[in-house]
């Protein structure tokens, strides 16, 4: 298996395909799925342009259909699943009455989540953790679905993670935790597991307390380390986070270290099969594990891939990925498949923010892809933040469309447009580009300009001073 592996795919594909991930090959698996919390969650959008559409970045809303019966019927006919079957009707009656036909299911919910827990536990090495990131909406359905999967004997921790951002409600106590549910493949094996320590302060302290204490904090105060505990305070992203990519429900990756750590060695692999915008694979590498990401937005993957290069100046190629394009044929396919895919790539690769229209319609953005932010050094030496409109086309380019690009350039009132096509359209923009340039320090650049995917996809940037990439590809500045 290599080293850094990821796929744009829904995690049930992959982890039922027994060739790319072999029974008992994973030693440490954390995944934070959809909870359960009836809504979509967007890319957002910031500065002048946060009125644009939002685009979905994944919807985390459940009904029971078609599908769910026949997922039903199939766990409720295999005896070793027939208890999961249980656990979902058990939900179906709590739910009973909740409102009309089309109403929103936790049953639903459970069942695709069963589904794909129950091939993790096939995955898992028999001295492996998985760690199961939820929150009190369903916490206390999923551990039923845990402790039948992997066994109520394999419980390990509910770790509760305390954090401060976010709103508050005066109807109710602040709901500031989240849920950890962490379970071992088996109780007879030895599983991993590094113990970890944590700082303990007492306030009581007793006469020569400080003699036998080892540690001072930058406060000046003393503590011991102590074995930790399962309630962690750890900040969340908050918007102004060093580590913020803009990816809604992003984790911490003092979160990830920590799991990471504690139930798993250098050179193990480490499995996040909703892996989002890559915090788990971060802490991975950053910790020399190998690893594996799964998830079915191919914005998702884009955006990883591109973090995990910039952040430890990896090689293209050192990262084998699945479901996303890796060569022309690929891209080709793709944008033939799906064009609104195929957008949302390119402008996760790129590093755009995205403001995606439905294929073949006009949006409330007139056709913009992508925003691409940059800075601008003008002569009194200032950082002046400016956007590069990004078209996205992923067949023929009419000369008419880049006559279009530059008029849309002067509508939204950005420095920049750039046309990104295959490489066999480049001459067409070569040839109907407005030739008009723009100034910084550095010299002079194209206000106009044609990026071909070919470039795309060997890591070059479009031709502007200073584009913004925190992390790798950002969403949000
Ligand atoms: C809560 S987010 C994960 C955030 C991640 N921990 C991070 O720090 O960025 C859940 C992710 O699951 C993905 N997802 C939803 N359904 C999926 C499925 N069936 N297979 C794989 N990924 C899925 C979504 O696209 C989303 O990125």
């Amino acid at each position: 298996m290599p080293d850094r592996l990821l796929y744009a795919d829904d995690c049930l594909n992959v982890l039922n395909d027994e060739s790319a991930l072999p029974t008992g090959s994973v030693d440490l698996i954390y995944l934070d799925p959809p909870f359960n919390s009836n809504s979509h969650y967007n890319l957002p959008f910031k500065g002048k342009y946060k009125t644009a559409r939002p685009v979905e970045a994944f919807n985390d809303i459940w009904f029971w259909g078609d599908e769910e019966e026949t997922h039903l019927q199939d766990v409720s006919a295999d005896p070793r699943t027939r208890s999961l079957a249980d656990i979902v009707r058990l939900a179906q009656i709590m739910e009973r009455g909740e409102g009309g036909q089309k109403k929103r299911s936790l049953a639903a919910y459970l069942l695709n989540m069963a589904i794909r827990l129950m091939p993790m536990r096939r995955v898992l090495k028999d001295s492996g953790s998985i760690y199961l990131h939820c929150d009190p909406t369903a916490s206390h359905y999923l551990k039923l679905i845990m402790d039948a999967i992997f066994g109520q004997k394999n419980f390990r921790n509910e770790v509760v993670w305390g954090y401060r951002t976010g709103g508050v409600s005066k109807k109710w106590f602040g709901r500031k935790h989240d849920v950890i549910l962490f379970y071992v493949h088996s109780e007879k094996a030895p599983y991993t597991f590094n113990l970890q320590k944590e700082p303990s302060y007492s306030t009581n302290s007793p006469p020569g307390f400080k003699e036998i204490q080892k540690h001072q904090d930058e406060y000046g105060r003393w503590y011991t380390l102590a074995t930790m505990r399962d309630v962690w305070d750890i900040n969340a992203i908050g918007r102004t986070s060093k580590e913020r990519l803009g990816y809604p429900t992003q984790k911490p990756l003092a979160l990830l270290e920590r799991i990471i750590k504690a139930s798993s060695n250098e050179g193990d692999i480490v499995l996040d099969p909703f892996c989002g915008c890559g915090t788990t694979v971060h802490a991975a590498e950053a910790l020399k594990r190998r690893w594996i990401g799964i998830d079915i937005s191919t914005f998702a993957t884009g955006l990883i891939r591109k973090r995990i290069e910039n952040s430890f100046g990896l090689s293209v190629d050192s990262i084998v990925v699945h479901g996303v394009p890796a060569t022309i044929d690929e891209a080709k396919s793709l944008a033939r498949r799906d064009k609104f895919e195929f957008e949302k790539w390119v402008c996760g690769v790129i590093g755009a923010e995205g403001m995606f229209h439905e294929p073949g319609t006009k949006g409330p953005d007139g056709g913009v892809d992508g925003l691409l932010k940059f800075f601008r050094i003008r002569e009194n030496q200032r950082l002046v933040p400016e956007y590069a409109i990004v078209q996205v086309k992923g067949g023929n380019v009419t000369p008419d469309a880049v006559r279009a690009l530059k008029a849309t350039v002067d509508q939204f009132d950005v420095t920049a447009g750039i046309m990104v096509c295959f490489e066999d359209q480049m001459r067409t923009v070569e040839n109907q580009r407005s030739k008009e340039t723009f100034r910084d320090v550095w010299g002079a650049y194209p206000v106009i300009q044609g990026f071909s995917v070919e470039n795309l996809l060997a890591n070059t940037d479009p031709r502007l001073p200073f584009i913004v990439k925190r992390q790798g590809a950002s969403l949000i500045v």
